[in-house]
């Protein structure tokens, strides 16, 4: 009989600074027995964030740094060695990362951003900022991209783009919407495909 060789799932890290409903749906897929990933840890820069709360709830690990511990790096990469990490999933975080962390971490980083980069990307540009420029625009279309994380801001390999339609009428907050549920059907799924290709 033939019994397929069990590879074991990859350890994610989710860095988030707000709500976290992206890190939820994560998590949440990772529920699924086919899912390649598993969420072993929460960090986050605001000790009050949402998704602090989620990971509590959940009984997942969660940390919290400030902003000199994150940028001499030492204690994040002692946590992410800690926790024997693979994937580092960017959902919603909002400081640049640490070029220590880039070679650390190479092609094992991965980031959402709310618009059809390389427009609207950038420092400054992020959550409702990104949308009040789409709709100052007058943008047909939005979207929301998932990309390798490298130096730059928002500037790192592009793995996957979905977009959504725009009607006149819609307002920033009608734009988030419809960019955000792209975000949580596609996040989950990239995240797997690239954990299951990770060796
Ligand atoms: C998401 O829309 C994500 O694309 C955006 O922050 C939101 C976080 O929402 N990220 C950026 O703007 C990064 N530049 P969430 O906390 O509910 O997942």
């Amino acid at each position: 009989m033939y019994v397929r060789p069990v590879k074991r799932k990859a350890r994610i890290a989710i860095f988030a600074s707000g709500r976290g409903s992206n890190a939820q749906m994560i998590h949440s897929y990772s529920q699924n027995e086919d899912c390649h990933y598993e969420v072993v840890s929460i960090l986050s820069n605001r000790k009050n964030a949402g998704v602090i709360d989620f990971a509590r709830t959940e009984g997942i690990p969660s940390y919290t740094f400030h902003k000199e511990e994150f940028y001499s790096v030492s204690k994040v990469l002692e946590i992410l060695k800690r926790e024997r990490t693979d994937l580092i999933v960017l959902a919603g975080f909002l400081w640049l990362i640490p070029e220590s962390l880039v070679h650390a971490y190479p092609k094992r980083i991965l980031n959402i951003h709310p618009a059809l980069l390389p427009k609207y990307g950038g420092k400054g540009m992020y959550g409702k900022y990104v949308h009040e420029a789409v709709k100052k625009n007058g943008d047909p279309v939005s979207g929301m991209t998932i990309h390798f994380v490298n130096e730059k801001y928002d500037e790192g390999q592009m793995i996957f783009q979905a977009q959504c339609q725009l009607n006149p009428g819609d307002e920033a907050t009608d734009i988030a919407r419809k960019v955000l549920r792209l975000e949580h059907h596609y996040y989950p799924r990239i995240v797997d495909g690239v954990s299951s290709r990770l060796s």
